[in-house]
């Protein structure tokens, strides 16, 4: 190729050493661990689906614990978890949460603050999970490679890989990042009564979708500081045949993908991709 027609921006490459819009966008969101179980109070699905795979094994590990919104339930139910975690902040929630439970609900859970792509526990598990999107803060190919590594040094024999990620949503993705999506004002359990909202700025190169969540204090109704502020939250977009290939060429054979908690198939309206999967023969 001629060196003029060189691309501008050539497609593969990588920004150089720390991304800082990436690390706030995979960080933020979880830094305020009120406002995130009230935000996802709602979402009761998952956790019954994650409860009835899991209560057929007696131990799992869970990629992104968070603040236990599905390890929790496990745990009640008689499942062993083990749980890793990149936020100290959702981690230091979860122990606070768990001090509610009972001691032998407690003594189920362990979880360890660390990133999913490096931490190896010297032990191995019948059912690993990467719950509610986790999985969408592997931005790279290489952080994609090194995740499913891990997942396979933890999975005993025979052992499954469940985990849910969206369903890259066409209008989300086409939007005008100065367009303001609006929500009607809410109580923040932090920031008091605020207005709500939402920008979507899709990256089509890297297949990063940066949502930028603005918070801007309804004045006059007690809110002791009136201070707008942003949360960034950065999740990378899979599409099904694009995931399906990652598991495929690290050594996973794809079982099932469902597009919902109910065993629902996959369809072109699906907000959810919920994958099943097990190491390939021979593959270690
Ligand atoms: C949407 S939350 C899910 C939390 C919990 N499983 C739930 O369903 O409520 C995603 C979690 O992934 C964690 N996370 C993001 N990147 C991570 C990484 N590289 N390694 C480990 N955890 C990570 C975040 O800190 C956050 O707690």
């Amino acid at each position: 190729m001629d060196r003029g027609d060189e691309p501008h921006r050539p497609l593969l490459k990588k920004p150089k050493g720390r991304d800082l819009e990436l690390e706030a966008g995979s960080r933020a969101h979880f830094e305020d661990a009120a406002y995130y179980s009230q935000t996802y109070a709602d979402r009761v699905e998952d956790v019954a689906f994650y409860v009835q795979l899991a209560r057929k094994v007696p131990r799992v590990l869970e990629y992104g614990i968070g603040n236990g919104r599905i390890a929790i339930p496990l745990a009640r139910h008689g499942v062993r978890v083990t749980g890793i975690d990149l936020s100290r902040t959702m981690l230091a929630d979860l122990r606070a949460r768990l001090r509610a439970e009972p001691p032998e609900v407690r003594a189920r859970v362990a979880a360890k603050a660390g990133d999913m792509r490096r931490v190896k526990l010297q032990e191995r598990f019948p059912l690993v999970l990467c719950t509610f999107n986790t999985a969408l803060h592997l931005y790279e190919r290489e952080d994609v490679e090194a995740w499913l590594a891990r997942v396979r040094e933890h999975l005993a024999p025979g052992g499954e890989l469940v985990f849910d990620i969206s369903m890259p949503i066409l209008e989300d993705l086409t939007r005008d990042p100065r367009r303001a999506y609006r929500t009607p004002p809410f109580r923040h359990p932090t920031a008091g009564r605020v207005s709500y909202a939402e920008h979507f700025d899709y990256d089509r190169l890297r297949q990063i979708l940066f949502v930028s969540m603005i918070f801007e204090p309804v004045k006059g109704r007690g809110n002791v500081d009136n201070q707008s502020f942003m949360t960034p939250l950065a999740h990378r977009q899979f599409f099904p045949r694009e995931m399906e290939a990652l598991l495929h060429y690290n050594g996973f054979a794809v079982e099932s993908v469902h597009g919902d908690f109910s065993g629902g198939p996959l369809s072109p309206t699906s907000d959810v991709m919920v994958f099943r999967a097990r190491t390939r023969r021979g593959v270690r």
